[in-house]
């Protein structure tokens, strides 16, 4: 089994710098922060809704806006993970067309629809098709630089959207938020990274304690849920491994009860309850009786606490610690962390007809 102590040979098994891409991720924010800031996107009509439309490592920035924009923002922001746009996307409605890559069919379709509706457009991408379409139809472009893995560019594919809405004056004290969140970032980087010791990485001790076992991420509605999600997508795309994720309240109404049979499956599981100073307070005692619900019958539980101040940087605690776990799970398993060759066989089977 490879030692997670072994710089050298975790480097070795990356071929694409994805542990480098995931250190990077504080400086990555602050740049992200920028682009977003200087961003030529002019002034928009009264917006009633915000529409995230974009797929996997593009989409969770939009859960991640959601999320944040939940509490802080008068209008509803819907993530669309589809060809199409809902119903009620209309001239009022802003749409930001989120694809790393910029060319996934379904991302490309909705801003085609979306342009048809006569939404307000941002495309937020690193090129591709979209940001060709885009410039040749005078729709704004956020472009990010390039030569990530999607999901390793979560700054770019966020903190743009948190940038513009603040230029806007749709939200307030983004720019404190940010810094707070590098300066945090840097901190985690070196719990969790390449150089500190497995007996002091908490990272590490997951990914040892995920493998050979299935990865249950519960989280909380309206704060970890997104963190839980991305957990799971992590888990999948680096490790190739499957993970599953839930989120309280609605759990305790149907998923705890599925614990009893099959023993033998149930044993192995790997349970991460996700928690945040903001959690609903009938939630922390939910997540209590639930740990102690299930306990007995998975192979272990973990609960992880945010920290930081604001929201974004104790978001990012959890979700820093997840993307570190599920690379180190992958070199656990023997597995490159970064490419994904089952998505890429999609695409050109997809791109075939
Ligand atoms: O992380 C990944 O590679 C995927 O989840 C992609 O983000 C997804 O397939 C969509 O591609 P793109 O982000 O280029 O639009």
């Amino acid at each position: 089994m490879v030692n997670l102590n072994d710089a050298g040979c975790l480097k070795a098994l990356d071929s694409t710098g994805f542990f480098e891409a995931l250190a990077g991720l504080s400086e990555q924010c602050l740049k992200a922060y920028e682009i977003g800031r200087k961003a030529a996107v002019p002034a928009l009509p009264e917006v009633q809704n915000i529409v995230v439309t974009g797929l996997g490592g593009s989409a969770i920035g939009g859960d991640l806006l959601r999320v944040y924009c939940q509490e802080r923002l008068g209008v509803p922001v819907v993530v669309n993970r589809d060809y199409t746009l809902p119903a009620f996307a209309g001239a009022k409605t802003l749409i930001f067309a989120v694809s790393y890559s910029g060319n996934t069919e379904e991302t490309l379709n909705a801003y085609q629809q979306a342009r048809e509706e006569g939404c307000a457009l941002v495309a937020l991408t690193s090129g591709g098709k979209l940001q060709a379409l885009a410039a040749a139809d005078g729709v704004p472009v956020v472009q990010v630089p390039s030569g990530l893995a999607p999901r390793a560019a979560t700054g770019y594919l966020f903190i743009p959207m948190l940038a513009i809405l603040e230029s806007f004056g749709m939200l307030a004290g983004v720019a404190g938020e940010v810094a707070e969140l590098a300066r945090e970032l840097e901190t985690y980087r070196a719990a969790y990274g390449l150089e500190t010791p497995e007996e002091k990485n908490p990272a590490k001790q997951l990914a040892l304690a995920f493998k050979d076992r299935i990865p249950v991420v519960w989280g909380a509605s309206g704060t970890t849920e997104v963190v839980a999600q991305r957990w799971k997508g992590q888990v999948n795309e680096n490790a190739k491994a499957p993970a599953y994720w839930n989120v309280f309240p609605e759990l305790n109404h149907n998923e705890v009860v599925g614990f009893e049979k099959p023993e033998e499956l149930l044993r192995q599981l790997w349970v991460v309850f996700l928690r945040d100073r903001e959690d609903h307070p009938r939630v922390s005692y939910r997540m209590e009786v639930t740990r102690q619900i299930i306990e007995k019958k998975v192979a272990g539980v973990t609960e992880v606490t945010s920290t930081g101040a604001g929201m974004l940087a104790r978001l990012y605690s959890l979700i820093y610690l997840g993307d570190w776990t599920s690379a180190y799970l992958a070199v656990l398993y023997g597995i490159d962390p970064g490419p994904v060759k089952v998505i890429d066989y999609l695409k050109g089977e997809l791109a075939k007809r």
